[in-house]
């Protein structure tokens, strides 16, 4: 198995235009139906040209959508956008979600397996547990407590990995000559019965280029970390300093050797939201634009608590004062956001330009030009706090397209990424070794 010796590119697909909620309303993009199937297409290909090594997909059923708090396409059906997309790619994988608290196996395993086949070994399933009350009430199930959770998860995926061996891998014939379109006794019937999961029957679909889907996977309690140790060959997680991806990439890789796997057969991937400019203050400005007033008064309220200072108006337009950051305590119970709001703080932003700054998101900002950019990403990665990242352009055709004609280049000049796909299936791409079933691993 080869190792990875550069960094991985994802990019996140959750949004209408882009991964702002408000990437809709650029003037650039215009915006002038929803769903558009385009927007998708063209930041795939783009994407594709800048070589990222695949899109992933959330999936957050049920949710109401709403500016604020959910991003649009989360409606959409993932699979759906991603068989689409896959017709109009050539290299490019797509991890995609699909939660084992409410989904069903045979579903997950047929629906990943056909766009597998189709894609030619181009997928991955993002196995999560999902934690989400409202998805569970939508299918209608009650979310369980962590332990039933995780221990449906392992039944779930080794039922969706032995329903993909049930085809044999040399059963397809296709022999004109004879007639002979399969070798029938190679396709084996599994009987499942679990505590939390039972399938018996046979999935006919033959193997992809690449075998069987990848298994990626994101969380993050120790449940989650152990589960991710057997099965995931990516882990897709949420950190916002080096020190944190660096804690929980070492366990997930401890994680895999307690499951008989190399260290390096689990790659974790971190988030990152890229705001770029010419300058860190032109960056700021750009992304200012899709703050709304309500969004702005949320941060500047939730800097002040996780900082454990009162604001005020007058407060917006100077720096913190530093003696104030000096008194900050960081615990390990702190806001895992704390130490990245005291690190920009401490730059001497003024509060406004802090919020500016994105310190209080669902991932931390890469902040200033193309080269600040690379350095951020190159410095998690030579540090081992990532093998890679999701990346999360606010504007796909403004944002992705700079990160990708800019961003990309430095990289690959500096060798940290590859100047093109090492293969054609995403095991290949990402060195992940061949898999068909619930083989043991070497
Ligand atoms: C980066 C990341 C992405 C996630 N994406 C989804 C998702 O798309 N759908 C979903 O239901 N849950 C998603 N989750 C939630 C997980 O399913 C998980 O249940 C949650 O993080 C709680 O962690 P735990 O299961 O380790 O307790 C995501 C979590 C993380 C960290």
């Amino acid at each position: 198995m080869t190792q990875q010796k550069q960094m991985i590119l994802s990019l996140a697909m959750f949004g209408a235009a882009g991964l702002n909620f408000k990437s809709w309303t650029d003037p650039e993009v215009k915006l002038s139906s929803y769903p558009d199937i385009n927007i998708d297409i063209e930041a795939a290909k783009l994407a594709e040209k800048g070589k990222f090594h695949f899109m992933f997909f959330g999936d957050f059923p049920g949710n109401k959508a709403s500016d604020t708090s959910d991003m649009q396409t989360m409606g959409l059906d993932p699979m759906m956008i991603a068989s689409i997309i896959s017709n109009h790619t050539e290299r490019i994988g797509m991890g995609i979600t699909r939660a084992t608290s409410w989904s069903n196996p045979y579903d997950v395993a047929r629906q990943f397996k056909t766009l597998d086949a189709l894609s030619k070994g181009r997928m991955a399933w993002n196995a999560v547990t999902g934690a989400n009350g409202v998805s569970a009430n939508a299918y209608g199930v009650n979310l369980a407590p962590s332990f039933d959770r995780y221990g449906k998860a392992y039944e779930f995926t080794e039922a969706v990995q032995a329903l993909w061996a049930t085809w044999g891998e040399d059963a397809l014939k296709l022999n004109h000559s004879t007639k002979e379109f399969a070798d029938y006794d190679q396709v084996k019937a599994i009987s499942l019965k679990g505590k939390y999961v039972q399938s018996s029957g046979t999935l006919p679909i033959p193997p992809s280029k690449q075998g069987q889907p990848l298994i990626f996977h994101s969380g993050g309690s120790e449940n989650s970390i152990a589960f991710a140790g057997k099965y995931a060959d990516v882990f897709v997680g949420e950190v916002w300093t080096i020190e944190q991806g660096q804690a929980i990439r070492q366990a997930l890789r401890d994680a895999a050797v307690a499951n008989g796997r190399q260290p390096d057969d689990i790659k974790f991937i971190a988030g990152v939201m890229p705001l770029l400019g010419d300058n860190k203050k032109e960056a700021i400005e750009r992304h200012a634009q899709f703050i709304d007033d309500d969004t702005f008064l949320q941060r500047v309220a939730h800097i002040g608590y996780v900082l454990g200072i009162d604001f005020t108006p007058a407060d917006l337009e100077k720096p913190i004062d530093p003696k104030l950051l000096d008194q900050v305590v960081v615990t390990p119970y702190s806001d895992p956001r704390l130490e990245n709001v005291l690190k920009v703080a401490r730059e001497g932003w003024s509060l406004r330009e802090l919020v500016y700054h994105s310190v209080i998101d669902y991932h931390p900002a890469a902040v200033g030009t193309a080269q600040d950019i690379a350095d951020y990403m190159t410095e998690w990665f030579e540090a081992g706090a990532a093998d890679g990242f999701w990346v999360m352009p606010d504007v796909y055709k403004v944002d992705l397209t700079r990160f990708v004609d800019e961003v990309v280049p430095i990289l690959q000049e500096e060798g940290s990424f590859h100047k093109d796909y090492e293969g054609e299936t995403l095991r290949e791409n990402l060195g992940v070794a061949y898999q068909y079933g619930t083989r043991e691993r070497e």
